[in-house]
């Protein structure tokens, strides 16, 4: 066969890729650079994905390709559940659960290129993430054979560590680490190991992109989010980069940990821990700018739209007509989301401290408590008596009825 490997430079990618060569078939291992290594490595992230390209290709691969996929993540992808101000089950921002239709996307194009006519993930059978792609893949190219390997035959680590000790696949260090990350600018996940007893409190060393609330600077930081018609910036800069910043800034406060029992796709319940500085901080500011300018009756809406964008996106269904619907939505409700939200990040928190906008709904006359009030105060007498008028109804017909029952009682 011919097969698109999604290829991390992990351990069980790379035993993955040099199980299919040992059994003959032709592997192009595909790369995507979503910013994990940025916040990791900083300056020296190239030469980190440059490594794992080179692995790939020492393994046996047909060819590596590795693509940088961070400002198309975050414009196609994070932007979008931003908009819906995505959070499953209240708290997951969907980091790694927005990036696997992108992954499947690049999957299907590199096949296209190399008309390959499979693809493969290293994705067990437990979790969303092989529902995720398959699904995106099925979506876009229905004639594709999709594989996944882990799944038909589940690799537990020492078997994995004893493949590649036997055929020379290079262990990395990160073999050696106890949890199962993934990462992108959305933020970072952290899953298995002691993490598994829901008892245990996540260790420090769980954590790579966030300070310890306790030990963030005590003053904090202070930024200014700004929003042009629903995308972010700061100081000017957006995009990959600017978002990059945000991690940075919000972790050194300690702002974004995250630690959940969540509800699988797959029908079990996963204790899940993550740390999302950046994301965190901008759903938090990009509600506090719809509050400003959105009328009450969208705002009432829209959370109820929210949470099904959330969940489509957790479930896999980011190809569905649904979630198009829902982001021409979005996007009429971005027309007017324009304006500054000031934050404070301090000691693990993100407080919105400040917002304006040429589009707010809000006004200072009317709301006022102070001599330069115009709210009509009398018009308010008319309005109670109208807007109550069910209620005393039904009020005066149930004292009436207890009265008739006394009556016949005594
Ligand atoms: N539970 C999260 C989700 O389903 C995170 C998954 C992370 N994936 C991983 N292979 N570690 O979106």
């Amino acid at each position: 066969m011919q097969i698109v490997l999604a290829y991390s430079g992990g351990l069980d990618t790379s035993v993955l890729l040099k199980q299919y060569i040992e059994a003959g078939h032709d592997v192009v291992a595909m790369t995507l650079n979503l910013g994990e290594s940025d916040m990791v490595s900083g300056d020296g992230s190239q030469a980190a994905l440059d490594a794992v390209r080179q692995k790939a290709l020492d393994l046996g691969a047909k060819d590596a390709v590795l693509i940088d996929a961070r400002e198309r993540f975050v414009e196609e992808y994070a932007y979008k559940a931003l908009a819906a101000n995505a959070r499953y089950q209240g708290t997951y921002p969907l980091s790694a659960a927005l990036s696997r239709p992108l992954i499947a996307d690049l999957l299907v194009e590199i096949a296209e290129k190399y008309g390959y006519d499979a693809v493969a993930h290293g994705c067990t059978g437990k979790g969303n993430d092989q529902v995720r792609i398959e699904v995106g893949v099925r979506a876009r190219a229905p004639h594709l054979k999709t594989l996944a390997p882990l799944r038909e035959r589940p690799l537990s680590r020492p078997d994995a560590i004893a493949y590649a000790q036997k055929h020379n696949v290079p262990i990395s260090h990160t073999a050696a680490k106890p949890y199962s990350v993934d990462a992108n600018l959305w933020g970072r996940s952290i899953e298995a190991g002691v993490l598994e007893d829901p008892w245990n409190a996540p260790p420090e060393d769980a954590y790579a992109w966030t300070v310890n609330p306790a030990e963030a600077p005590a003053a904090g930081t202070e930024i200014v989010l700004s929003f042009d018609r629903g995308v972010p910036s700061m100081n000017g800069e957006t995009g990959a980069a600017f978002l990059f910043n945000l991690n940075k800034i919000a972790g050194a406060n300690g702002v974004g940990r995250l630690d959940m029992i969540e509800d699988r796709v797959v029908g079990l319940k996963s204790r899940e821990v993550y740390e999302c500085p950046g994301s965190i901080t901008l759903i938090d500011a990009h509600i506090a700018l719809e509050r400003l300018v959105l009328t009450k009756e969208e705002l009432r809406l829209k959370a109820q739209l929210d949470q099904r964008y959330t969940e489509l996106i957790y479930d896999g269904q980011w190809s569905s007509p649904l979630r198009d619907a829902l982001d021409a939505f979005n996007a009429k409700i971005a027309e007017r989301m324009t304006g500054d939200v000031r934050v404070k990040l301090i000691r693990g928190r993100a407080v919105v401290t400040g917002s304006r906008s040429p589009y707010a709904l809000y006004s200072e006359s009317l709301a006022t408590y102070g001599n330069e009030d115009t709210f009509k105060h009398d018009a308010a007498t008319g309005f109670i008596e109208i807007w109550g008028l069910p209620i005393a109804a039904g009020s005066a017909k149930a004292a009436e009825a207890a009265q008739r029952s006394t009556l016949v009682t005594s």
